[in-house]
Order: C-alpha cells, then structure tokens, then sequence
C-alpha cells in the first residue's frame, strides 16, 4: 500500500496557560516537545494503522519564544516511510494576544516505529510525497535516519552514503 502525507496530517491547536511557561512567561520547551510528541504520533498512527513508538527526536530548534495567552498551533505530517519506522515533520505557529498573524516558531523532526501486539517493529505502508516541499522533505529524511543512526551507534559512519555524499 501507498499512501500520501496528508493522509496522515494532524493539526493541534491549544493555548498556552500559565502552568505551561517558564520564568519568562514564555511557553516551557518541554511542554512544547510534549505537545509536539503528541501530535507527532498520531500522524505515525494514521500513516501506520499501527501503535507506534517514539524512537527518536531527530531535530527540534527554538527559534521564537511563544508568550503566555498564544494560541499554538501544531501541524505534523508523516515525511518519509521505512520498512518499520517512519519520520514526522512538524511545523509550529502561534498567534499572540493581539491576534496578530499566525508566527512560525520552530520545526521539529521526530522518528517512530509501528510495533506489533508483542512490541516488536512490525511493517509499515511506503509514502508518495505530492507536494514540492513534502518531496524535498521526503528526499532529505534518507539522510537524517542515517545521522540519526550513526548518532544512536546503530550505522557505521562508513556505511552512511547519503550523509557522506553531503560533506563530498
Ligand atoms: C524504537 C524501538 C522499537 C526500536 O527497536 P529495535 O530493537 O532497535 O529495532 P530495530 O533495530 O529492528 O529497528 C526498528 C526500526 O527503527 C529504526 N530506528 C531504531 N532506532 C532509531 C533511531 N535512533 N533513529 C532512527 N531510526 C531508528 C531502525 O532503523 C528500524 O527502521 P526500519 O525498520 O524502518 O529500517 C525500541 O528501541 C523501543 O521500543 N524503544 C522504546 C520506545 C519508547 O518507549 N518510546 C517512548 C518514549 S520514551
């Protein structure tokens, strides 16, 4: 079976509450990674048809702070399929108390792994990127499983190509 990245788009939408901040008032980074997590593996569900793990969080970077009273948006898209795992995308928004337009606030990149009902990886559906930046997406997930692997000690960095093939 082939499926397509939208098949498995998850949009969240939440506020952030003061519970959920730091000393600063902003959004705490781990609440976010909570939420991010979330939204993640229900993407990984969709795409799989299958309970799934987190395996690893491949890439997450803070690049705006989300004040108190934003309205946080969350979208996560299954990237790439493998044979038992699957990378996520996700892209995050707030709108802020004035309701300004919507302001991107990070990306994040997430692996998880479809198991069986004895928690073994189990084979998942293959994915047919549409869109211009789901396929550059798509292309580039070959190369963060291998970073990801070699980082975990689970790939020799001899046997990455498409990271080599980056720095060559
Ligand atoms: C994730 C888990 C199922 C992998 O099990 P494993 O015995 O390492 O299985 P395998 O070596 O057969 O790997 C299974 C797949 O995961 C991928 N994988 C494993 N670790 C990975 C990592 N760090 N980064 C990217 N992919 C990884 C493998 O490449 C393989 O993918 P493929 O089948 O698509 O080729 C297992 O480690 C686990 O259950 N971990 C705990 C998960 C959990 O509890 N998460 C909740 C948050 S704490």
């Amino acid at each position: 079976m082939i499926k397509s990245p939208t098949e498995s788009k998850t949009v969240m939408t939440d506020l952030v509450l003061p519970s959920e901040t730091n000393s600063i008032n902003t959004l705490f980074g781990g609440e976010l990674l909570a939420r991010m997590d979330r939204a993640a593996s229900i993407a990984a569900q969709r795409h799989s048809e299958k309970v799934v793990v987190t395996a690893s969080v491949n890439h997450v970077a803070f690049n705006n702070t989300i004040p108190l009273g934003s309205i946080v948006k969350i979208e996560a898209k299954v990237s790439r399929a493998f044979r038992t795992s699957m990378e996520v995308y996700l892209d995050v928004w707030y709108t802020d108390n004035n309701f300004n337009p919507p302001i991107k606030a990070n990306e994040a990149i997430f692996t998880f792994v479809a198991v069986d009902k004895n928690r073994n990886p189990t084979k998942i559906p293959q994915l047919k990127p549409e869109t211009a930046e789901e396929k550059k997406r798509f292309d580039g997930a070959l190369r963060r499983r291998q970073l990801s692997l070699v980082l975990a000690g689970k790939m020799k960095a001899e046997d990455a190509t498409e990271l080599k093939a980056l720095f060559n």
